[in-house]
């Protein structure tokens, strides 16, 4: 069985063999003090949790503290979570608390996303699910190289670029493909603005170099409509400066804010 983990490794080529989620002996990378037990609550469950308060072993077992599986038994059939492009890693990912922290009080929803914990479980999962000695190699390979120099990207951690931001974010991209797919180039993991970027002034004639025209500015409702609403009834589809103002898409040169039903 192809693990989706793979995909989401820049190692997007290589595949594993590996157990079902469910049935991965993940309770082991990432152990617990034992010492829960008859200790205090640190803090209040979360809200979605606060029904377990007097069943902490919902959660917790001796010896090996959290462990997935406990997790898993109430989560695992969350159709929209698997189902949304960002989120579907959740299909195979072997631990939660490093995004899902809990007894943080009540208010405190508990998530709290990681692209640095999830490249660093990726590489567990990859060391640990490598059943053959060529993807075992590679595996150690790649640790080794996370942990090493300068990084190949300008905005994020080394470890975070052994992630394949597309395999996430591809439905995010608000470029249309144009800037290409390498998000990170860019990008940080943190927000997608970029505070130091400047647009291009208002009089480049350059606009379609970065942005693409919606589908109907290629039909008969561009000469029909955008051309007449703008006044330039001769003007290029690529000429967007003929027509459009760096503000808003909706904001016509020369006929101002133009809104279609
Ligand atoms: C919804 C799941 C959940 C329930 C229910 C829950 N806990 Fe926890 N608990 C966690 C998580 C997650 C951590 C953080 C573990 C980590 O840092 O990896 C934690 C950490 C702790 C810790 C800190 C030590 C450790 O193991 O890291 C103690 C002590 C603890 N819980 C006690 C309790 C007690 C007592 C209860 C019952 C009143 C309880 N918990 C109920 C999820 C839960
Ligand atoms: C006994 C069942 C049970 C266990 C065990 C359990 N949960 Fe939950 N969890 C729930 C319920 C019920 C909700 C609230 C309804 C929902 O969102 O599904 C919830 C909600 C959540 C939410 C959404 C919270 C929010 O407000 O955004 C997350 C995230 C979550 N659980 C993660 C975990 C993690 C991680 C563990 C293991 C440490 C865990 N759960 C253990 C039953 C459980
Ligand atoms: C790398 C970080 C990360 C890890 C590891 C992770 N999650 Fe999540 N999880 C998220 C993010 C981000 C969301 C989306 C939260 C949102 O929409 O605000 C999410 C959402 C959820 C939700 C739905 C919450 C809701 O509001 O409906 C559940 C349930 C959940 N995770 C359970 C788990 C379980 C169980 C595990 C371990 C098997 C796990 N997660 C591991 C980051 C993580
Ligand atoms: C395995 C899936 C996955 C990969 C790979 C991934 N991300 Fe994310 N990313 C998420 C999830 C989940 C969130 C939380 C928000 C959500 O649920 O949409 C998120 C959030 C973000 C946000 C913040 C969005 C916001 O509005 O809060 C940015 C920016 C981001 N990612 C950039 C990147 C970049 C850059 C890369 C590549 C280095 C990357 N991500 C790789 C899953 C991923
Ligand atoms: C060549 C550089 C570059 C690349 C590559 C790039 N972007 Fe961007 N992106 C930008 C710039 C510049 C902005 C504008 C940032 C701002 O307004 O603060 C932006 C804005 C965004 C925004 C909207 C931010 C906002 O809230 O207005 C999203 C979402 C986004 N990019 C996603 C992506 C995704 C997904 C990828 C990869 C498929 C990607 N970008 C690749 C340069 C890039
Ligand atoms: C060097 C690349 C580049 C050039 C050239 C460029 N833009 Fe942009 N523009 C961007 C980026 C990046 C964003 C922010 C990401 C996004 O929301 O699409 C943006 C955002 C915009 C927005 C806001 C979109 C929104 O929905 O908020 C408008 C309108 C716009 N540009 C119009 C123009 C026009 C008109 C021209 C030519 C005069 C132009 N741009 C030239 C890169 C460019
Ligand atoms: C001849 C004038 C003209 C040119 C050239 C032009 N547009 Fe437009 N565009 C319009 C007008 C008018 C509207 C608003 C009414 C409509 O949809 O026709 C519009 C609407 C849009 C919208 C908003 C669509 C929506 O559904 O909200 C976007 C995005 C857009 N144009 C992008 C571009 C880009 C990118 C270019 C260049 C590659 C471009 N346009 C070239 C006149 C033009």
């Amino acid at each position: 069985m192809k693990q989706y983990v793979w995909t989401i490794l820049t190692l997007g080529a290589m595949f594993v063999a590996a157990a079902a989620w469910w049935l991965a002996p993940v309770g082991a990378i990432f152990k617990q003090p034992a010492t829960w037990q008859g200790m205090a609550e640190p803090g209040a469950l979360s809200i979605s949790h606060a029904h377990l308060k007097n069943n902490c072993a919902a959660c917790h077992t001796s010896v090996t503290g959290i462990e997935t599986t406990k997790c898993i038994v109430c989560h695992a059939n969350n159709e929209s979570l698997l189902q949304r492009q960002p989120t579907a890693f959740h299909s195979s990912i072997s631990s939660c608390t490093e995004c899902h922290l809990e007894h943080q009080g009540i208010e405190h929803r508990p998530t709290n996303m990681s692209h640095e914990a999830l490249a660093r479980i990726g590489l567990q999962q990859l060391n640990e699910d490598a059943t053959d000695t060529e993807n075992r190699a590679l595996a150690t390979h790649l640790a080794t190289w996370a942990g090493g120099s300068a990084p190949p990207h300008p905005h994020i951690s080394i470890v975070e670029s052994t992630l394949n931001c597309v395999t996430c974010h591809g439905n995010d991209d608000h470029h249309f493909k144009l800037f290409g797919q390498d998000c990170a180039q860019c990008h940080a993991t943190e927000f997608w603005t970029i505070p130091e970027f400047r647009h291009p002034s208002a009089t480049s004639m350059d606009c379609a170099q970065c942005h693409q025209a919606p589908p109907s500015h290629y039909m008969m409702h561009f000469k029909m409509i955008s051309a007449r609403v703008a006044g330039k009834p001769h003007a290029r589809v690529d000429q967007c400066f003929q027509c459009h103002q760096t503000t808003s898409w909706n904001d016509i040169l020369g006929a101002g804010w133009y809104k279609h039903h």
